[in-house]
């Protein structure tokens, strides 16, 4: 029997003192599934991707991820789920400035040793495999502090950074906000390329309707959500 990847029943969360943001029945991600998440900016997207992560606890409700419910591990046990099977992607990035472009790609092997082992022998070879798959071919690039590079090119270290090691999972919160529109298809497919050569799960999550069709699934949150959905 094979787990989903990501499994949700009767999700319930608000932030402290404020009304229900999430109330969530049901939602499923298949392994390999590559899902598009649509919402309006503030509906709760990003909400969601911190309680699948293991970063925010939900109030009620179950979430499995790869069969594992969250609830039932220690802080420290969701801290490992998350650095072994997570591969996130920021809508800022979050990329180290003072490390160069292989540094931050290589930078969750340091917290897997599960990763690291899907990896093998070289990290820095399998970083620059998956940074030229990505499109950042220019080898004098690579060893440069990453705060030099281009909006474009940062977002394709952090796509990077988020495969490494083959997680079953990678999710990005609303990547492709900064950039044109063929840039962003371009990185889709891309993005989208290697996680089906992994079998990763893929969870992208944005405002933008028009990015539906580049994905097998694709989800409303306001489908899902009963939360805010009197407004
Ligand atoms: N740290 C926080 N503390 C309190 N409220 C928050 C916090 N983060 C987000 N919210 C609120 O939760 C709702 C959903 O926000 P968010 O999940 O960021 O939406 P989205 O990612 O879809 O734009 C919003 O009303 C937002 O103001
Ligand atoms: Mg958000």
């Amino acid at each position: 029997m094979t787990d989903p990847a990501i499994l949700i029943e009767g999700l319930r969360f608000a932030w402290k003192g404020h009304a229900p943001v999430l109330d969530v029945p049901s939602f499923r991600l298949a392994r390999g599934e590559r899902l598009f998440l649509r919402g309006p900016s503030g509906s709760g997207k990003s909400t969601l991707l911190g309680v699948i992560a293991g970063v925010l606890e939900a109030d009620a409700g179950k979430v499995s991820v790869l069969g594992q419910d969250l609830a039932a591990l220690s802080s420290s046990a969701r801290d490992r789920m998350r650095a072994d099977h997570l591969g996130v992607i920021f809508q800022m990035f979050n990329l180290v400035p003072y490390l160069s472009v292989v540094g931050n790609v290589t930078l969750p092997l340091k917290f897997s040793a599960a990763r690291r082992k899907a990896v093998g022998g070289n990290a820095d070879a399998e970083a620059r495999r998956l940074l030229g798959r990505l499109g950042l071919t220019d080898d004098a690039m690579l060893d440069r502090r990453v705060s030099d590079l281009s909006v474009g090119q940062q977002q394709r270290v952090a796509a990077a950074r988020a495969l490494i090691g083959a997680p079953e999972i990678v999710i990005a919160d609303e990547p492709t906000s900064a950039l044109d529109t063929d840039a962003r298809d371009r990185f889709i497919a891309l993005l989208s390329e290697e996680a089906a050569r992994t079998g990763a799960a893929l969870l992208f999550v944005s405002h933008d309707a028009s990015l539906a069709r580049l994905f097998d699934r694709a989800v409303d949150l306001a489908e899902i959500n009963r939360a805010g959905a009197i407004t």
